[in-house]
């Protein structure tokens, strides 16, 4: 079996400070590697992206390798072939395959079933490219992770959930905040509460999400009621450390989750840095897991 990319968890930490550094070097020489000269990547989308195919596809195309955009709704998946048989199709056929969908499950069977590495580019309980890109901004802030405390505000969801698993690898401290009903189960290393000025409380950085994560738009007025003390303002960020800096995975929806001040102001800035991230942060990730 390749090696996979699902959760974060496949990675040590020392791969992943490793990685970041690595993301960090190919921003500043976006075009110094050529690691997938000849290599095809299938990128596999059955939910929306703007940030998620924009950096993977640029990202595919400076490290020398042909992206291909999948859509299961063209392909035999829509009239029944079995996840088994895609894998071992697309196995046969390109050298990776990253994969937008919703269930987990289904990732894990096309990376069971498959010989090739499988990149989690979003479900519903992970989105382990985000916190790549979100740890790399956050290196680049403050120089070095070390004794940083993250703070995500909000639905306890796959961004949650990765910043949580990921930034405990990391060594970041991370506190999530949500209201009863929207909660993140326990995560190793993470601080879970309800109120979010507990969680701030001492933060580098306070993180948001959209209330309504695609799939979840027939609970949408719900989400909205609970989730509206879970905004970022510039009272919240006013509560947590000295000079923290706001940062969201986008896309925003300011007046909900952020306020159009913050995402768009000083401390809102690192939220553009965190967008173009993704495309340095997943070249690196593909040089790690197609190595050798
Ligand atoms: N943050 C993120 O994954 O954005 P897209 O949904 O636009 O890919
Ligand atoms: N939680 C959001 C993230 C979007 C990038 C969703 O799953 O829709």
């Amino acid at each position: 079996m390749a090696r996979s990319f699902l959760t974060g968890a496949e990675l040590s930490s020392d791969e992943l400070h490793a990685l970041l550094d690595r993301a960090i070097a190919l921003k500043a020489d976006p075009l110094g590697s050529r690691a997938l000269a000849g290599k095809t990547v299938a990128l596999l989308f059955e939910k929306p992206s703007t940030r998620t195919r924009l950096s993977f596809e640029a990202g595919v195309v400076e490290l020398g390798g042909h992206p291909l955009i999948l859509r299961p709704g063209e392909m035999q998946i829509s009239r029944g072939e079995s996840v088994k048989d895609t894998a071992r199709i697309l196995s046969r056929h390109v050298q990776a395959v990253g994969v937008r969908t919703g269930p987990d499950a289904l990732l894990e069977e096309l990376a069971a079933e498959g010989t090739i590495p499988v990149v989690n580019m979003l479900t519903a309980g992970h989105h382990p490219c985000q916190a790549l890109a979100d740890l790399m901004t956050l290196k680049e802030r403050f120089g070095s992770l070390e004794g940083l405390k993250l703070a995500y505000v909000g639905d306890g969801n796959n961004v949650a959930r990765s910043l949580a698993i990921v930034g405990a690898l990391a060594g970041v401290q991370v506190a999530v905040a949500a209201p009863e009903g929207y909660q993140l189960e326990p995560v190793a290393g993470a601080q879970l509460t309800a109120d979010p000025y507990e969680a701030v409380s001492g933060a580098h950085a306070v993180y948001a999400d959209v209330w309504v994560s695609m799939g979840d738009e027939d609970t949408a007025d719900a989400r909205r009621a609970a989730l509206t003390p879970y905004r970022i303002d510039d009272a919240l960020l006013d509560a947590a450390a000295p000079g923290a800096i706001a940062l969201h995975c986008l896309p925003a929806h300011p007046g909900e989750e952020i306020t159009a001040e913050v995402l768009y102001g000083e401390r809102g800035e690192p939220i553009w840095d965190q967008a173009e991230n993704r495309r340095h942060a997943q070249k690196a990730l593909l040089e790690l897991l197609l190595a050798g």
